[in-house]
C-alpha cells in the first residue's frame, strides 16, 4: 500500500480540507504531517460549517483513524479549543485521534516572538497568521525544541523554563516590545493536560505497520506550494515543506511508498498576507471575486488577495510536487464573469518568461493572459460534471491540456455535495 497525498498548489485555502472530508471514506487513516495553527480547512455538511486547525479533516468520520505527524506543530492553546469544539459531534477522540510524539509544541513565548519579530519588520513584515510558527520550527531546526513527548517526561517543566528564559532573552530585544508570558501560560498548561490525556505515539511507526498491514492513508497539506520554505515566494512564506516531499519527512513515510498526488487549486487564485502575487487584481474583478468567493481567510478573517490563475505557477507546483490528478475548487464563484483570464506566461523586462523566476517583484513582472469564455451560469445546483455548462467544461479542458494533468474533480459550492466527479 502507499500513502495518497492531497496539496495546495497556490498560496493555501484552496479548499483541502473539503476534499479531504470528501474522500476520506475512501481511506483509513488520514494524517497530517506540517505546518500547524496557521491552517484552517473548512468542512461544510448537513448544514454545519467546521474549521480545523491542526486536527486533520477526517475527524467527522468516526471509522477513520487521524494522525497528526511529527512534521506539524501543535499549539495546546489552539488544540484545546479545537477540540472542545468537537465536543457537540460525540467523537472518540482518544480512540480516533493520534498525536506523534515527534510532533513540536508551540510555547506562548513562540506566538510572542512570532508577534514582536513582525512589529519590528514594518512594512516588510510576512503577514504571518502569528500562531507562532516560523519561531517554533526555527527552535526545532535549531535544536532546542520540545516535543509532545516531552510532556510525559518528569522534567518537562525544567525543559520548559530553559526554553522560555532564552526566548525572554530574545524578546527583549525587541525594544519596546511589552509581554506578559505568566498570563499566557494558564490555558497553555491546561493544553497540555489535555493532550497528557489523549493517544500520543510514535506516528512513522503506525503509519509503517498501518501500510504493511493494507492500510489505505490519505496525507493532508496545509498551505499550499506557493508559500513551501524551500519553493515558495521566499522570504513571504510559511516555514515548513508544504510539498509532497514534506510528507515523507513529516510523517516518517519514505519516497517510493508515495502513491497518488492530489493537487488542489481554485479556478482563480487568491492570496493572504503579503508578497509577490503576480496576477492580483487591484480593480473590480478582484472585488467581485472576493465578494462572490466570501475570501476572508478561515484563520485570521482577513479579506484574501484575489486574481485570476497562474498558469506558470501552477506548472511549476506540478513540477516539484509530481501531481497526478487536480482537484478545481470554486468554480461557481466565477458565473459572474462573461470572461475568464488565464495568465499564460510573464513578461519581465521586455521578455517572454515561461517559468517561476526566481525573484519575483510585482511590479517588474506583467502577467499575460488568454481569455476564455465565462459560462455565466450558477453552478451550486449541479450534481453532475455531464450536465455542466460546455463552458466550464472548455476551461476544464484547456487547464488539462496546458498542465498536462487530469481534473478528476470540479467543486461548484463549499459543501460535501457540491462535488462533479470528472474521472474518466
Ligand atoms: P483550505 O485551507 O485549503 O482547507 O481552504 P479554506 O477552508 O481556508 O478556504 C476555502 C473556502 O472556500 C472555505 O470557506 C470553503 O468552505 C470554501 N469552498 C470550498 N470549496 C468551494 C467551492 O467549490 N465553492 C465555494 N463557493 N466555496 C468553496
Ligand atoms: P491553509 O492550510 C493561506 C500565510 C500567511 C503568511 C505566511 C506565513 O488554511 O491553506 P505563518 O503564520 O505560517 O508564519 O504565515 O503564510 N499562511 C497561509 N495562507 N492559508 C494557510 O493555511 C496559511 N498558513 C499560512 O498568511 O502570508
Ligand atoms: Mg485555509
Amino acid at each position: 500500500m502507499s500513502v495518497d497525498v492531497l496539496l495546495g498548489l497556490q498560496w493555501g485555502d484552496e479548499g483541502k480540507g473539503k476534499i479531504v472530508d470528501v474522500l476520506t471514506p475512501q481511506y483509513d487513516i488520514i494524517a497530517r504531517f506540517q505546518g500547524g495553527p496557521n491552517a484552517g480547512h473548512t468542512l461544510e455538511f448537513e448544514g454545519i460549517k467546521h474549521v480545523l486547525h491542526t486536527i486533520p479533516s477526517g475527524i467527522f468520520r468516526k471509522e477513520v483513524l487521524n494522525l497528526i505527524g511529527n512534521g506539524v506543530v501543535i499549539d495546546p492553546v489552539v488544540f484545546q479549543k479545537e477540540i472542545e469544539k468537537l465536543a457537540p459531534f460525540n467523537l472518540d477522540i482518544k480512540n480516533t485521534l493520534l498525536i506523534s510524539k515527534k510532533a513540536h509544541l508551540i510555547l506562548p513565548s513562540h506566538r510572542l516572538l512570532d508577534a514582536a519579530s513582525e512589529a519590528a519588520k514594518g512594512k516588510n513584515k510576512i503577514g504571518s497568521t502569528l500562531k507562532g510558527i516560523g519561531p517554533a520550527y526555527m527552535d526545532k531546526t535549531g535544536r532546542n525544541g520540545l516535543r509532545v513527548g516531552d510532556i510525559l517526561s518528569e522534567n518537562f517543566m525544567d525543559k520548559y523554563n530553559a526554553l522560555v528564559e532564552k526566548h525572554k532573552g530574545m524578546l527583549d530585544h525587541y525594544q519596546g516590545f511589552e509581554y506578559n508570558i505568566e498570563e499566557l501560560e494558564g490555558a497553555f498548561f491546561e493544553g497540555i493536560e489535555l493532550l497528557r490525556s489523549l493517544t500520543c505515539v510514535d506516528s512513522e511507526q503506525y503509519i509503517n505497520d498501518a501500510l504493511k498491514a493494507g492500510k489505505k492513508i490519505l496525507a493532508e497539506g496545509a498551505q499550499g506550494t506557493m508559500l513551501d520554505i524551500d519553493f515558495g515566494t521566499y522570504p513571504f512564506v510559511t516555514s515548513s515543506n508544504t510539498v509532497t516531499a514534506g510528507t515523507c519527512t513529516g510523517l516518517g513515510v519514505a519516497p517510493t511508498k508515495i502513491g497518488n498526488v492530489i493537487g488542489i487549486f481554485k479556478a482563480y487564485c487568491t492570496r493572504v498576507g503579503s508578497g509577490p502575487f503576480p496576477t492580483e487584481l487591484m480593480d473590480a474583478d478582484g472585488d467581485q471575486i472576493r465578494v462572490d468567493g466570501n475570501e476572508f481567510g478561515s484563520t485570521t478573517g482577513r479579506p484574501r488577495r484575489c486574481g485570476w490563475i497562474d498558469l506558470p505557477a501552477m506548472k511549476y507546483a506540478i513540477m516539484v510536487n509530481g501531481v497526478t490528478e487536480m482537484s478545481m475548487m470554486k468554480a461557481d464563484v466565477l458565473s459572474n464573469f462573461d470572461e475568464i483570464k488565464v495568465c499564460t506566461h510573464y513578461m519581465i523586462k521586455g521578455e517572454k518568461v515561461e517559468t517561476l523566476p526566481f525573484d519575483i517583484i510585482d511590479d517588474e513582472i506583467r502577467p499575460v493572459y488568454e481569455s476564455l469564455p465565462g459560462w455565466k451560469k450558477d453552478l451550486t445546483g449541479l450534481t453532475s460534471y455531464v450536465d455542466s455548462p460546455q463552458e466550464l467544461k472548455d476551461y476544464v479542458t484547456y487547464l488539462e491540456r496546458v498542465l498536462e494533468v487530469p481534473i478528476t474533480v470540479v467543486s461548484v459550492g463549499p459543501d460535501r455535495t457540491q462535488t462533479l466527479s470528472n474521472k474518466a
